[in-house]
């Protein structure tokens, strides 16, 4: 029989939880799971949440999630900013079961793989040109790697002219999804940011109007699929929608990817037993001649490392949705309509699953032990329906960026024995005080445009086009050699202009 009483999140009049939350998302939502059980309530400012965390939680999320949750009330904040109705993110049932279809192909793992080499070529350009022995903020280096790939790679347009402005809407925008902001529309930088963004998203359409894609010979890529989409049913994916959608690739990896590099640089750095062993497996990814599957299947003390990051420093701790069915939970009845929050990680740090929690420990991810393997328990890229669909990706590109960092250089703490500190909105990641020397270059960097197309088949389209082009030109005759290219009368896809 379910009671009414749910127990309630410490925090203070007026402001809720905000400060714990500010101060470490993860860790609060353990310990108040920890003084109430799976079920209590939280308010963040003037909103209400009821929080599920533990196995149970993650559990009933997976098994029942599409029975008695929705994310279309928190997520359509979010579309609402860049004009869209719905997204993979806010769709629910058979609608978000065919946009899943639709981003399948461009955002999955084998598609990755085939463009590793394109990855490790843009991490190089990037590691080239990190200052020597000056102290350099890591995160935000490493977000201007993991965006230029994704959009290079999956959007078929380097973003790299763009990333300060693209950073800067993004955050705002998740931010005020998660904390309204009236006045956000009228800010001057805000209203500068998302002029950017409007026309790298032209750019992104334009360089896949015409026919590309048989010039070049290159394979299709996410936005062509898009297209197709839209083409195919402009009633189910409209013009309106597609915008959302084509920028997905500039922003999925903009502060996940990022976010959990830079953590595991720092684990590894407060690890150099560890980060010495992940070294030697980068030489061999780096040098060798197999291919690419081959010899990321050889990194294994890589992906374990890259595991135990995402274990400690998750970077979506939480998921929000909506009830949209009543339902009993751990003796509670929960209304429809209610405001959920899922604390996805809180198995991480729970002693019974990962002994030893606070210890950055890749044995736990050998065959003896595969304490992440229990059910339910280890959840970095969410569960049930809307699982991270680019979780492949993600594991491609993360060890792809580490594996070039290592490499390519020496890097040591700025501050020997220096203590993370983190920012936790939008998403945790570490802040600026975590900053990284280039102690020395490991090797000669050849230039982009000296070597050799990446790609298997056509895919060089990213970075010969984006990137040599860019190189050879500077970044506005790129842009205009490639609007050149592309003229309109070409196009079968006309109708952005
Ligand atoms: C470490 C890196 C990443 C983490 C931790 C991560 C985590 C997540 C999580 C937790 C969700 C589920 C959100 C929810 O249920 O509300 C999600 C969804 C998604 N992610 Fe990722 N992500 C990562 C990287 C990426 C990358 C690189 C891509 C694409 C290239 C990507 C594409 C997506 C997409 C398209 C969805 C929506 C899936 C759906 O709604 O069905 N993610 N991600």
């Amino acid at each position: 029989m379910a009671t009414s009483t749910i127990p309630f999140a410490r925090g203070l009049p007026g402001i809720g939880s905000v400060i714990d939350m500010a101060r470490d998302t993860r860790a609060f939502l353990t310990d108040s799971y920890l003084e109430h059980g799976p079920v209590f309530g939280m308010r963040l400012l003037n909103r209400h949440y009821t929080v599920l965390a533990g196995v149970e939680a993650n559990r009933f999320l997976a098994r029942e999630g599409t029975r008695h949750f929705r994310s279309f009330e928190f997520w359509s904040g979010f579309n609402a900013w860049f004009g869209a109705a719905r997204s993979t993110l806010s769709a629910d049932g058979a609608e978000h079961a065919a946009f899943r279809r639709a981003l399948k192909r461009g955002y999955s793992r084998e598609y990755a793989v085939e463009r590793m080499d394109g990855m490790i070529d843009i991490a190089r350009q990037e590691i080239a040109a990190w200052p020597l022995t000056r102290p350099m903020p890591a995160a935000p280096a490493l977000q201007r790697i993991v965006t230029d790939q994704v959009g290079t790679l999956v959007g078929g347009v380097s973003p790299r002219a763009y990333n300060d402005d693209l950073v800067r809407y993004v955050h705002a925008v998740l931010s005020a999804t998660l904390v309204p902001s009236p006045h956000l529309r009228w800010s001057p930088r805000f209203r500068r940011a998302s002029a950017r963004v409007d026309r790298l998203y032209r750019e992104v359409i334009e360089c896949h109007s015409g026919s590309m894609r048989e010039r070049h010979g290159a394979e299709p890529d996410l936005i062509d699929d898009l297209l197709d989409l839209h083409e195919a049913d402009p009633r189910f994916f409209p013009e309106a929608d597609l915008k959302l959608a084509a920028l997905g690739p500039f922003v999925a990896a903009l502060d996940t990817v990022a976010g959990t590099c830079a953590f595991m640089l720092y684990a590894l750095l407060r690890h150099p037993d560890v980060l010495e062993r992940v070294r030697e497996e980068a030489d061999d990814l780096l040098t060798g001649s197999a291919p690419a599957a081959e010899r990321l299947r050889q990194m294994d003390t890589l992906h374990r490392a890259a595991l135990e990051t995402m274990r400690m420093y998750p970077v979506t701790p939480l998921l929000i949705r909506t009830a949209a069915n009543s339902f009993e939970f751990a003796g509670h009845r929960i209304p429809a309509g209610e405001r959920m929050m899922i604390a996805t990680a809180v198995p991480h740090y729970l002693p019974e699953y990962f002994p030893e929690p606070e210890r950055f420990d890749i044995d736990r991810y050998g065959p003896e032990r595969a304490e992440h393997k229990k059910p339910y328990v280890y959840a970095p890229f969410g569960l049930g329906s809307h699982r991270c669909l680019g979780n492949g990706f993600a594991e491609v590109q993360i060890a792809a960026t580490m594996a070039t960092i290592l490499h390519e250089v020496d890097l040591d703490l700025d501050r020997a024995g220096y203590n993370l500190k983190t920012t936790q909105f939008p998403m945790p990641a570490p802040d600026e005080s975590f900053k990284v020397r280039v102690r020395g270059r490991r090797g000669a960097v050849q230039p982009l445009a000296e070597r050799k197309p990446w790609s298997a088949a056509g895919g060089a389209r990213g970075v010969l086009a984006g990137g040599a082009l860019w190189g050879a030109l500077g970044a506005e005759a790129a842009r205009e050699a490639f609007r050149s290219f592309t003229p309109a009368h070409l196009g079968r896809r006309t109708f952005i202009r």
